[in-house]
């Protein structure tokens, strides 16, 4: 529970954690933070040290309200992640520097922006979180987008998978030597499923 609710703190404030999915099922770790507080410069650290994908997990409601569609209509990825088709932001220009991806990730958390704001394709992976999170699905997706409404904030998040150095997924170990050396809160899927869990039972 305190290991949750200092990841929020840290995410309210700006701040990026980590979150690792379950063993037999992706077992990576990303780099969570959320869209309404980001920055180019924590948008230009995801790029530099976690390296993989940059996606905004966003509720299913911002999605129908940006007019998103998937990507596909034949998901058949492992895990069905729910990629919209990508996007950027009108007051980009390459759509990639760390700047401009700010300007798009920002922009997919205002809760004016409408499709019309927004060049298709892009840069920026959407993806559609399912409505009940992680009790639904277990994945990034659905950690990130409830990580941003137990925050308080619009129900969207940017997040990256990191890589070693070697270009290799880092696992365990290596997410727990980056959440030290960064001072990173660093939580599990599982932790959060359990947090929610609780808040439910609770009278
Ligand atoms: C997008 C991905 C990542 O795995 C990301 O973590 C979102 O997917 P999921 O919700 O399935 O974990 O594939 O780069
Ligand atoms: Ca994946
Ligand atoms: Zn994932």
């Amino acid at each position: 529970v305190k290991k949750i609710q200092a990841a929020i703190d840290h995410l309210k404030k700006g701040g990026l954690v980590i979150v690792m999915d379950d063993l037999d099922r992706e077992a990576e770790g990303d780099l969570v933070g959320l869209a309404s507080k980001a920055t180019p410069e924590k948008v230009n650290f995801m790029t530099k040290y976690a390296r993989g994908l940059m996606c905004v997990p966003m509720a299913p409601a911002v999605a129908k309200r940006l007019a998103l569609p998937q990507m596909t209509t034949d998901n058949t990825d492992p895990f069905g992640t729910a990629f919209t088709i990508s996007v950027d932001h009108k007051s980009t220009t390459t759509g990639i520097s760390a700047f401009d991806r700010w300007r798009t990730i920002t922009h997919l958390a205002d809760p004016k922006a409408t499709n019309a704001d927004f060049y298709k394709p892009g840069h920026i992976f959407p993806l559609v979180a399912k409505e009940s999170g992680v009790l639904e699905r277990n994945g990034h997706t659905e950690a990130a987008v409830d990580l941003a409404k137990l925050a308080g904030e619009e129900p969207v998040a940017y997040i990256c998978e990191i890589l070693k150095s070697n270009g290799e997924m880092a696992r365990s170990k290596e997410l727990h030597e980056k959440a030290a050396e960064f001072s990173l809160p660093i939580i599990t899927i599982k932790d959060l499923q359990e947090y929610r869990r609780n808040l439910v039972s609770q009278p």
